[in-house]
């Protein structure tokens, strides 16, 4: 698969009749795929009831077919069009959190494609809160499937030089917005069940759901140590993997500095991944500061960029802070636990 890759320039205050918008939507009709982004991470879009054009997401990846995709929309017709009810608790949690980075588990009336549903019987939907794809879906009037715009298994796009280093000539085109916002992909929330479950943690956290919902419940299988398979399936695979192998240490800062000092005894190149407190309170020449342990959605925000900074070359090993599972914090360590090769615990 090669093709020419178009990169329109950079949107600032999109609107649908732009030409760059117009050209990306023509492409989507035409079953092509097109990457564009969101307030959480770049997606890959193509029409989400076209098998073909979706089929051409999946190649571009390398995705397993058994992991579903999310279908964007930018009104509720579009989720009337897709779902065989809204149930009012639906309607609350829409009204509360879309545009936004809240996934809503529907049963599905069959409109999507088979393979964005998997052959679940359900399908995700969410409404993108960013200009640019709003813009881009009501260019194309079409509910778009869109999965992280990254090879799979690799860390999710929050640059569309990320989309470009991963995608070039793979799909048709990259619309670019500059940097994502959230940097984490959106809560994955279940709502087919009696009380609802996340299926992923992400942007809007369980206390911001605990808001509109009397009850809400975490996937038992997302803390592992069950037998059970995780409901969303793409929990499954292993995911957001940097170039050289990461390890998530726990402990104090001490612990970690002890870490850091055991690697370099054995010669070992090291990439620090940290937060500003922790990198202020260490000697090292390769970190990555990622906001401060505070301020969870600054981590959030840098945590997939500073993933991809460390080039294989250049390291042998990425020692990366732990963060509280607090707010988005739950968010963050679901990723980190996935992407980590191994945990390092202070005794
Ligand atoms: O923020 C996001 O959600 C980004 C942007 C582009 O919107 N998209 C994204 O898509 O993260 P993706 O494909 O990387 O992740 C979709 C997740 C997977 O874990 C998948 O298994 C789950 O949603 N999913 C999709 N459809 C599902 C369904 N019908 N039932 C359960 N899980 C589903
Ligand atoms: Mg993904």
């Amino acid at each position: 698969m090669s093709m020419q890759t178009r990169m329109w320039k950079k949107l600032n205050h999109p609107q649908k009749n732009d030409e760059a918008v117009r050209e990306a939507a023509q492409l989507l009709l035409d079953q092509q795929v097109v990457a564009f982004p969101t307030e959480t991470v770049y997606g890959l879009g193509a029409d989400a009831t076209n098998k073909q054009a979706v089929q051409r997401i999946f190649e571009a990846k390398g995705r397993p077919s058994d992991n579903p995709l999310i279908v964007h929309v930018s009104d509720r017709a579009q989720v009337e069009s897709l779902t065989t009810e809204i149930p009012p608790v639906a309607a609350e949690l829409m009204d509360a959190f879309w545009p936004g980075p809240l996934t809503l588990i529907f049963h599905s009336n069959g409109a999507a494609a088979e393979n964005v549903t998997a052959g679940l019987g359900t399908v995700a939907v969410r409404m993108p809160d960013h200009p640019l794809a709003l813009a881009l879906l009501k260019a194309a009037d079409k509910p778009l499937a869109a999965p992280s715009a990254n090879r799979s298994g690799r860390p999710s796009p929050t640059t569309a030089s990320h989309v470009y280093q991963d995608l070039d000539g793979r799909i048709a085109g990259i619309l670019n917005g500059g940097s994502t916002g959230v940097g984490l992909e959106s809560t994955v929330l279940d709502i087919t069940a009696d009380i609802p479950v996340i299926l992923r943690p992400g942007g809007v956290t369980k206390e911001d759901l605990e808001t509109v919902l009397p009850r809400v419940v975490v996937d038992p299988a997302l803390a592992g140590g069950t037998e059970e398979a995780p409901k969303s399936p793409g929990m499954k695979y292993k995911h957001y993997a940097p170039e050289a192998p990461l390890w998530l240490v726990e402990g104090k800062d001490s612990f970690f500095a002890e870490t850091l000092a055991a690697c370099k005894a054995r010669g070992e190149r090291v990439g620090i991944i940290a937060s500003r407190e922790l990198a202020d309170a260490i000697d090292h020449d390769r970190i990555i500061r990622c906001g401060s342990r505070r301020h969870l959605s600054e981590v959030a925000e840098s945590l997939y960029g500073a993933l991809r900074a460390f080039k294989e070359a250049d390291v042998d090993v990425i020692l990366c802070e732990s963060f509280p599972e607090t707010g988005v914090g739950a968010a963050v360590m679901n990723r980190l636990n996935k992407a980590a090769e191994k945990k390092v615990k202070d005794q």
